[in-house]
């Protein structure tokens, strides 16, 4: 109901109420297919605070997450046509809206999370900030909500290990190659049927950042989570460009410094919660397998060909920026 209310339009948010005062107070919509209870949940609640705290009540944000509004792509679309003002997501939904937004999806691209972010904060974002415009789509900032690690009934320590696995991934073609190359059998599936797939044997195993299998529960379905590190899993924060030009230009300022302080807030949120995930997984009797280095440059060489079909996909200026901006924050 809420969803389709949306999607005519009816709540969009160029309506406006008057308060007691007559002060024009406007109504914002965020949301975000996640739970509450992780770092993209956070992520969403902590810009909508700081919007409306920074608009000292000009601006009510009504809040929507673990997919109240539909899945990432609904979501998308309607701040694309302005009827939801902001989305919390990662990127790899995103490239069917930006396809640039797919030079996220290259594989096993950062040693660690202080490289990666070095990398969203540098010219790298700026220049896809223009690719999101072209689209309708503005985005407001990149944080991150760790890598996205695996999980599967076996442990997993070297190729071999993987060959045949029956991996669920996201409807992401770079993904799915990915697994393929590494000798797996991935399985594109909607998030909210990965659950049931496991519980049921349809698949073996899936991958997330340890947040999202921790508020899924899907440890309960799983013997073994292994940190493979494969791909950083960016939490973008996304508006839409005619609602946010609507404003008056204070409000519009207040939309950018929340975003600013709700990126940096999403991070500390990911380093703060990080053991503490890790812990519930180890207390639910699942095996925690360290990060294997062997195991992460064995997968960094079978799915090199990735990075060759961003290429044809996107252009080799950006795969060149990337790869120029992880050598740069390496040696810094
Ligand atoms: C997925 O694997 O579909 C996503 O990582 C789930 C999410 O965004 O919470």
């Amino acid at each position: 109901m809420l969803f389709s209310m949306l999607l005519t339009g009816c709540l969009s948010s160029e309506a406006r109420r008057k308060d007691a005062g007559e002060q024009d107070v406007y109504e914002l919509y965020i949301a975000c297919d996640s739970q509450e209870d992780t770092v993209t949940g956070i992520f969403m609640n902590e810009y909508a605070r700081l919007l409306e705290e920074k608009s000292n009540g000009r601006i009510k944000v009504n809040r929507y997450p673990n997919s109240q509004l539909g899945s990432d792509a609904e979501i998308t679309e309607a701040v694309q046509n302005g009827n939801i003002t902001f989305v919390v997501q990662t990127t790899a939904p995103q490239v069917a809206f930006v396809p640039e937004a797919a030079i996220f999806d290259a594989p096993m691209a950062f040693k660690n999370l202080d490289v990666a972010r070095k990398v969203l904060d540098g010219p790298l974002s700026e220049k896809l900030k223009g690719y999101y415009e072209a689209k309708n789509l503005r985005l407001l900032g990149y944080a991150d909500q760790g890598f996205r690690v695996m999980t599967a009934n076996q442990d997993i320590q070297s190729l071999a290990d993987l060959k045949g696995i029956k991996i669920r991934t996201m409807e992401n073609s770079n993904h799915i190659q990915l697994w393929k190359d590494v000798g797996s059998n991935p399985t594109p599936m909607a998030w909210s049927e990965v659950y049931i797939g496991l519980q049921q044997k349809a698949i073996d195993a899936q991958e997330n950042p340890v947040e999202t299998i921790v508020a899924a529960k899907v440890y309960e379905q799983q013997d073994y989570l292994i940190n493979t590190n494969h791909i950083l899993h960016t939490l973008s924060l996304i508006g839409s460009p005619a609602v946010i030009d609507d404003l008056p230009e204070d409000l519009q300022q207040s939309v950018y410094d929340a975003a600013d302080e709700a990126k940096v807030i999403a991070r500390n949120a990911t380093d703060e919660r990080a053991a503490g995930r890790v812990q519930i997984v180890v207390d639910s009797g699942t095996t925690v397998s360290p990060f294997n280095e062997a195991l992460f440059n064995e997968m960094k060489a079978a799915s090199a060909g990735v990075w060759d079909t961003l290429e044809s996909q996107i252009g080799s200026e950006l795969v060149d920026l990337l790869r120029s901006e992880i050598d740069k924050a390496e040696k810094e």
